[in-house]
């Protein structure tokens, strides 16, 4: 009798993994648990949306000077709390917080890790319906432990990233998350109410014909980036272009097909936003972090972007990332003409 291939839960697949390394206490298991449960906390939300008062703008606005939605503010209390409880984690950096924060409790202070998150990614599809999602980084702290954690451990390069990923609440609920070893999917299973293992081992193909640009900034991009856009869209079978666009204005979700189906996420420079739009510390660096372990490539049109030294909890960066050979296309052609328009 063929046995039913076992549904393996995030925690049974987080201790699995464990075991390859002797010397592993686990904390980092469990951050991940604690993630998942936060993240399980505000999938509830999101799917009776439209039913509670959760909808619509909170009325007041964050650090980015960005107007903050009811369900930004939810998701980010929701993962502070959780965390804070978890006592595996010393303290954490948001996109939607102006300073990091430290958990000064017996506990905490002992911690290995600090988490960055950006709570809720694609505030602006929450009223559409559209697909949106929760990104995570987890890094081993380099305060002293016993004390309070400190800035150094929240600007950190991503090289320095003990594991990074994101929740899409899409059609289904997904958490996709890489140590430097693996990138793994896990979806939601509502009934159990645990995240399952559903995409093992997930890598990037090489070679994408998706591009994916809010092509509605091409006036203010560079020479260069122009050029790329016109190399995309004209016609040359041989290259199997013209490529197809995707544009769901959710990082998450375009990440998401993008590691799927291959193709380049890009948020570039431009004349008004001399770094771009997307956090360093919040957005880009997980990403390419997770980019890079499924086997694609995430430059910030100068630099891999996990060689990029923060400088502060909120700076922006320009990001092209995605499929190998799209990403060194990209670059070079944004490089073309290196002076924004
Ligand atoms: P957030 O909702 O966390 O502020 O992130 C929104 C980001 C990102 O998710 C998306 O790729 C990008 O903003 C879309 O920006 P535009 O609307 O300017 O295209
Ligand atoms: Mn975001
Ligand atoms: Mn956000």
């Amino acid at each position: 009798m063929n046995s039913r291939r076992k549904l393996i839960t995030l925690d049974e697949f987080t201790i699995q993994e464990t075991r390859k390394f002797p010397q592993a206490t686990g904390e980092l298991s469990a951050i991940l648990r604690d993630i998942g449960l936060a993240c399980k906390m505000i999938n509830k939300q999101v799917l009776k949306a439209g039913l509670v008062d959760i909808l619509g703008k909170h009325g007041a606005t964050n650090v980015q000077g960005e107007e903050q939605m009811k369900l930004d503010v939810y998701a980010n209390e929701t993962l502070i709390a959780v965390l804070q409880n978890s006592s595996e984690c010393a303290g954490i950096a948001s996109e939607e917080n102006d300073e990091f924060v430290c958990f000064e409790d017996e506990y905490s202070v002992h911690s290995k890790y600090v988490v960055l998150f950006d709570p809720l990614d694609g505030s602006s599809n929450i009223d559409v319906n559209a697909p949106i999602g929760t990104i995570f980084s987890i890094y081993r702290r380099v305060s002293e432990l016993g004390k309070p954690c400190t800035a150094e451990d929240f600007l950190q390069e991503g090289n320095k990233l003990m594991a990074a990923g994101y929740v899409i609440y899409g059609s289904s609920t997904m958490m996709v998350y890489a140590t430097k070893l693996s990138v793994n999917g896990f979806t939601l299973e509502p009934s159990i109410g645990e995240f399952c293992l559903s995409h093992p081992d997930m890598k990037c193909p090489e070679k994408g014909k998706i591009y994916s640009i809010n092509q509605g900034n091409t006036s203010k991009y560079s020479e260069g980036m122009k050029s790329f856009l016109d190399y995309c869209m004209e016609s040359n079978k041989e290259e199997g272009r013209p490529y197809s666009h995707r544009y769901i204005g959710s990082m998450v979700a375009d990440m998401h097909r993008t590691l799927i189906k291959g193709g380049i996420f890009m948020y570039p420079a431009d004349k008004s936003n001399a770094k771009g739009k997307l956090r360093l510390q919040y957005e880009c660096n997980p990403m390419a972090f997770l980019i890079e372990a499924a086997g694609g490539e995430a430059s910030d049109g100068t630099q891999r972007i996990l060689d990029v030294q923060p400088a502060e909890l909120h700076e922006r960066c320009p990001i092209y990332i995605g499929s190998k050979n799209l990403v060194n296309k990209a670059v070079a052609f944004a490089n073309e003409a290196a002076t924004v328009a």
